[in-house]
Parts: C-alpha cells; sequence; structure tokens
C-alpha cells in the first residue's frame, strides 16, 4: 500500500520544547574520563576536554547537559570535584567500578566547573542531579549556591578563585536520580517527604535568595508498579505538589543481539520503545489525578537501547546499527507528538555509553547513527508541534504491541512547517504527505540511512556515510511523494 500522511498545520499540540532533544552525561565507563576529558592536574579545562569530542558535539544544537549521574549522583560529593586539581580525592565509584581496575576509581579530575565550562562551549543548559541517597539538603544547596549565588558568600568567593567569577545560572536541579533504586532503595512516601525537604531549601533560591530565578526541580518518578501514583498521592496530601516543576522516568529497552538479530527482534525492539508513549500517557495522567492545577511537566532523563552487551565491566560499551537510530526517531515522535506534556528527556549517554551519540578511541571520534537522527530533527526544537495522522501498515510482533510501520512528527515555524517520518518497514515504502497547504513547496528533503540495511553497524571508518543524504520527491497539486528506503529516516520542510 502506499502510506499517507496527512498533516494538519493548523491544529497545534504545543510547543516542542528544545530541551526535549537533551542529552546525559554519567561518570561511568569512558563516558567522561577518555571520551570528553583527557586532561591531567595541570591542563586548562579547556585543554583537558577532548577537542575532536567537543567540535562534534558542537555541531549538534544541544538543549541541555545532565550530569554527573545516573546511580553515580546518589554518591557523589560535589565538593571532592573542585579546587586545584592536584589536591581533589580519589573516591570509589560504587556502581560502576565492580569487577574493573583502579581507572574506574573516580579522580575527581572533572567535577563542577569542567562540567560547567563543557556546557559554556556546547552553549548547552547544564541539568545537574543532586545527591539524595547519601546526601543531605545542605549539601545540595551549598552546590546551588557555589553554581548559581552572587552574593558575598565563601562558597562565592571559592568559585571566583576557581575561575569563574559570575554564577553559573545552572536552572535544572535533579532531585535524586532513580531513588526506588540506586539512589537509596527508598518507598514512594519516603521519597516524598525526602523531596520536600529537599525542596525547601532549593527553592528557597529562587525566593528570598535571589528572587524571581526559581531552579526547575525535577522530581524521581517510575515506569514500574505504583510509585508514581504513591508518591503524588503523597505529595499533594502534604500540599508538596507545587514544591516540584517536573516528574522524570526512565525507559531502556532491547531485543537480541546488537548487531546480529533477526527480522522478528528488529521490530520486537521498536515495539519495546513505544512503550515510551505510555509511560509518558501514565505519568501525565497521575500528574493530572493528584496535581491538576500544577504546572508539572514530564520528563524522561534517560531513555535509550541498552544490548545485553552494554554491562557494568565493559563500562556500559554496546555496538550500535541503524536499527538503534530508527527507533529513537520514532521516540522523538513521540515526544513530538506530545508536546503538551513532555517538557525534557535526555537520551542515554552522550560519549561510548548506552546508545551514545559519539564514539571515541584513542585518536579519535565519530558519530553515531544516533547522532544523525538528533541533527535531521533540530528543525522541530522550539516549533509549535502540529497533527499529523498517519495511514500505514502495521507489522505483528509476538508478546508486544504492533509496529505502525510509518512514525511521523510534524511541526510549524517561521521556516514553513517540518515532517520527521521513519519507514521501520525493512523494506521500502511509497509514501505520500499531505502538509494541507494547496501550493506546497518543499524547501528541503533528506533521507538518512538510504544506503544502509538495518543491521549496518557504524565503526570510525564508515561513521560519515550515515550522515544525511537529499531525497527526491514529486510535488503534485500539494501532495508530496516520495519512496522511503528501508529502515531510514526521513525530514522534509515545507513552505
Ligand atoms: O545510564 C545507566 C544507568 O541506568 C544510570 O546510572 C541509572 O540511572 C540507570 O539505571
Amino acid at each position: 500500500m502506499t502510506d499517507r500522511i496527512r498533516v494538519d498545520p493548523e491544529a497545534d499540540i504545543d510547543e516542542i520544547d528544545d530541551h526535549v532533544f537533551g542529552h546525559f552525561a554519567e561518570h561511568l565507563g569512558r563516558c567522561i574520563y577518555g571520551g570528553i576529558w583527557d586532561g591531567d592536574e595541570d591542563s586548562t579545562i579547556e585543554a583537558g576536554i577532548r577537542d575532536d569530542t567537543l567540535s562534534l558535539l558542537q555541531g549538534l544544537d544541544m538543549p541541555n547537559l545532565r550530569w554527573p549521574g545516573g546511580c553515580f549522583a546518589d554518591d557523589y560529593h560535589w565538593e571532592d570535584g573542585v579546587g586545584p586539581r592536584e589536591e581533589r580525592p580519589r573516591r570509589r565509584n560504587v556502581h560502576w567500578v565492580q569487577g574493573r581496575d583502579e581507572e574506574w576509581e573516580e579522580s575527581n579530575q572533572f567535577g563542577t566547573d569542567e562540567f560547567l565550562r563543557l556546557c559554556e562551549l556546547l552553549d548547552t543548559t547544564p541539568y545537574l542531579a543532586a545527591n539524595v541517597g547519601s546526601g543531605d539538603p545542605g549539601e545540595a544547596m551549598d552546590w546551588v549556591e557555589y553554581c548559581n549565588y552572587d552574593g558575598d558568600t565563601e562558597l562565592v568567593d571559592r568559585r571566583a578563585e576557581n575561575g569563574h567569577e559570575e554564577p553559573y545560572d545552572v536552572p535544572y536541579w535533579g532531585v535524586g536520580n532513580e531513588n526506588w533504586g540506586c539512589g537509596g532503595d527508598y518507598e514512594p512516601a519516603d521519597y516524598a517527604r525526602e523531596f520536600r525537604r529537599y525542596a525547601t531549601y532549593l527553592n528557597a533560591f529562587g525566593g528570598n535568595m535571589n528572587p524571581g530565578e526559581k531552579l526547575d526541580l525535577i522530581a524521581c518518578g517510575h515506569i514500574h508498579g505504583d510509585w508514581n501514583q504513591e508518591f503524588m498521592k503523597n505529595m499533594a496530601e502534604a500540599g508538596g505538589q507545587n514544591a516540584m516543576d517536573h516528574l522524570s522516568v526512565h525507559r531502556y529497552y532491547n531485543a537480541g543481539d546488537s548487531t546480529d538479530f533477526s527480522d522478528d527482534e528488529y521490530y520486537k525492539l521498536i515495539a519495546r520503545s513505544l512503550a515510551l508513549a505510555d509511560d509518558i500517557d501514565q505519568t501525565a495522567d497521575t500528574i493530572n489525578t493528584y496535581a491538576p492545577a500544577a504546572d508539572i511537566g514530564v520528563v524522561v532523563d534517560e531513555w535509550g537501547v541498552w544490548h545485553p552487551e552494554a554491562k557494568n565491566d565493559n563500562g556500559l560499551e554496546q555496538s550500535q546499527t541503524v536499527r538503534d537510530a530508527v527507533s529513537a526517531a520514532g521516540v522523538l515522535d513521540i515526544f513530538a507528538n506530545r508536546a503538551d506534556v513532555v517538557s525534557m528527556a535526555n537520551i542515554a549517554q552522550t560519549v561510548n555509553v548506552l546508545q551514545c551519540i559519539v564514539y571515541t578511541d584513542e585518536e579519535d571520534a565519530w558519530p553515531t547513527q544516533t547522532y544523525q537522527v538528533f541533527d535531521l530533527y533540530e528543525p522541530h526544537m522550539g516549533a509549535t508541534a502540529v497533527r499529523s495522522y498517519v495511514d500505514t501498515d502495521e507489522r505483528e510482533v509476538e508478546n508486544e504491541r504492533d509496529v505502525p510501520l510509518v512514525s511521523a512528527s510534524a511541526s510549524r515555524s517561521d521556516d514553513g512547517v517540518f515532517v520527521t517520518l521513519s519507514n521501520r518497514d525493512l523494506d521500502e515504502r511509497e509514501v505520500v504527505l499531505d502538509v494541507g497547504l494547496d501550493d506546497a513547496s518543499v524547501a528541503e528533503a533528506e533521507v538518512l540511512f538510504d544506503d544502509h540495511d538495518a543491521d549496518a553497524e557504524v565503526t570510525k571508518d564508515n561513521a560519515d556515510s550515515f550522515a544525511a543524504a537529499d531525497l527526491d520527491v514529486d510535488v503534485e497539486d500539494g501532495e508530496i511523494a516520495f519512496d522511503a528506503p528501508g529502515s531510514s529516516v526521513v525530514g522534509v520542510r515545507v513552505e
């Protein structure tokens, strides 16, 4: 059949928050050390950050970067990582060092000032995750003071001595990470109590201390069990629902081997990625039930493919194929189509770890197929998401939901209407796109992975071949027709 995608350019969903295209970097394996940072005690911060990784990341419009974890966040004490680098203590990395040698202990050479300088160089908004599991609100508040305060205090002086007189103005603060598990193994009601304790101090920053500069606090939610309901119920009963700005969930998925998978496993992985739609809907419903008047966004601050080969003892490294990137495109469509509720999302993790966007070895850095998807989707950032209706076939997947073979999302901006779609079929499909404009003309049409099969793995030598290519389209009577190659992602900008 011919797939038909009809976009209604006047049916607004909401503005797509730039932060939906965010990233996440943890002190885990070779994400920070080796991937982003290769400096020593004597390097300037600029010299310590890898140029090749930096220039690739600068090539993307990165809206935000979450740091330092992940599970690492709830065993991290930020003061270990500021001041002269040669004086910083070595520490355990409780979650990510098991069975590994001392290379994976925490040297604290990359700390707050290094991270925030990286964000400046990337022109990206920092998102810091505070330590709840083994920390306390005072430690978190000191971190806020060090980063953001503009007064005359000892911590402000320390920041200036460490090279940054001006406040960094970090807007996003996570109150822990996965506090139902590695972040302290809390019960939801206990975490709710703890959240309010932290929020008492963190929210004072935008109140008494720095009027008008309210921090965005992100509470930790969960996709399983009744965590979200119990947490939100407890917050509402205590009258604390307005203390948070976002509720976050995480989802990882896989099916079969990272590169050697069957057709069924190909579709299974896509089917599993679609569960994110339910995660978001259920989280939004819970917020609506318990805090209907509060302005709380849904955050997905860890998501992506986690193949079985990515284990603690290899620093969660895995190979990536076109399949992974096609699944990511569908997830970005889910976020865009829920622009009214999703306030932020962060794929895991930026460099070398899990569904990274950049791989490195000692000499080079190169982009993954997932990097190319983020690059292609950039015109959606800050645009108004509008409704799109996809008429396509579905593939049945054993024990999973059916997979619509074409996924799409659309947005409107001053540059016209931008439509992204992925053909998840392993075979080529004929697509007709109708954006509701009789005199539609195509300003740009690009395709990813035209020359590759679904199991094409990225390597240092072939990375460039995954970049976008021009796509041939025919326009007649306002309809845009083209052939979408099997396992491909397409971006079309219509004026
Ligand atoms: O991204 C790897 C780990 O996955 C994170 O540290 C944790 O939050 C999640 O379980």
